[in-house]
């Protein structure tokens, strides 16, 4: 696979300073060489670079940098459209804001491309709001319902082509809003919380939807934020919530992504380095991206005892 790194540093889609060194901390933990390592090509094509923001206001006062988040969504939308032709754009955030850009411009590729787009939410949250909806303000809790093609988005460009319902599946998901439950509930969206993942184990209900995704000749977009882990693995988070992936689920979702071969593009989100315990998250997200892209916890090819 020819892999492109598209650094996006966002920091203004939540409150806690630092996600901005995310980029920094992916290139420092070595997500470059792993890739290579697996065999795959590599290009870094730098940090994104938003315009200057414009001013955007909204009725809902509690919303924090609209302007700069909509610059973001803009450039990173360009960014991810242009670069899908080319490779498998990996973004490396950033705050999940930024997932409101990427998922715009895969989703501008596959309706050029004719291939429908679907949609895997690695998270503990459904970020679900709207800019009407969110009472935080933090626009990282939305970039979902405008993938879905919620209404209530304006100041922001009109998502390019909505992707359906059916082709969205969560993962990981125990920290849900009033408002976002109440709109989820009106969709067919597959929410796979912990409570599923107790019970059922993670592995029949992905298979479940990349048997649809394969069978759709899919399009298949991973948003990958940290919170999605347990915090006691992965601490380098601003939004942590107990009862998380544990190291072995991560990886086992990992691994099955890179067998059935489906997966397009990546987001790596909500990764701040200012948290983190010795580059112990940022080196747990680069080992969860090796797995997903082909190395195996233990290699049954040139293994044995
Ligand atoms: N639902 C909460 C909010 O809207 C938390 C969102 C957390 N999102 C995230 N990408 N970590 O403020
Ligand atoms: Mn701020
Ligand atoms: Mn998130
Ligand atoms: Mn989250």
């Amino acid at each position: 696979t020819h892999c492109i790194l598209i650094g996006a540093p966002v920091d203004e889609g939540q409150r806690v300073p630092g996600c901005m060194m995310g980029p920094s901390a992916y290139r420092v933990a070595g997500l470059g060489r792993v890739l290579e390592s697996l065999g795959h090509t590599v290009e870094d094509r730098g940090d994104v670079a938003p315009a200057p923001p414009a001013g955007e206001t909204h009725p809902n006062s509690a919303i924090h940098h609209l302007p700069e988040v909509v610059a973001w969504t803009n450039a990173l939308s360009v960014a991810g459209r242009s670069a899908m032709p080319d490779g498998m754009p990996i973004f490396m955030g950033g705050d999940h804001s930024l997932a409101l850009g990427t998922v715009a411009g895969v989703a501008a590729h596959a309706k050029a491309a004719d291939r429908p787009l679907f949609v895997i939410w690695l998270d503990a949250h459904s970020d679900f709001h709207t800019p009407e909806t969110t009472t935080s303000g933090n626009l990282h809790g939305t970039p979902m319902a405008y993938a879905a093609g919620r209404p209530g988005f304006a100041p922001f460009p009109p998502f390019p082509a909505a992707v359906p319902a059916e082709n969205i599946c969560m993962f990981g998901i125990r920290s849900v809003d009033p408002a976002e439950h109440r709109m989820l509930q009106e969709t067919e969206i597959t929410v796979n919380d912990m409570r599923v993942l107790d019970e059922r184990g993670i592995v029949a209900p992905l298979r479940e939807f990349l048997d649809r995704v394969r069978a759709a000749n899919g399009l298949l977009h991973v948003s990958l934020d940290v919170d999605f882990l347990d915090p006691s693995i992965a601490p380098a988070v601003g939004t942590t919530v107990p009862g998380g992936a544990t190291f072995r689920e991560a990886h086992l979702v990992c691994e099955i992504l890179h067998e059935s071969g489906l997966v397009t593009s990546l987001d790596l989100v909500e990764l701040n380095p200012f948290l983190d315990d010795r580059g112990r998250t940022a080196k747990l997200m680069v080992d969860l991206v090796g797995s997903m892209m082909g190395q195996k916890v233990f290699d049954r090819r040139t293994r044995s005892f």
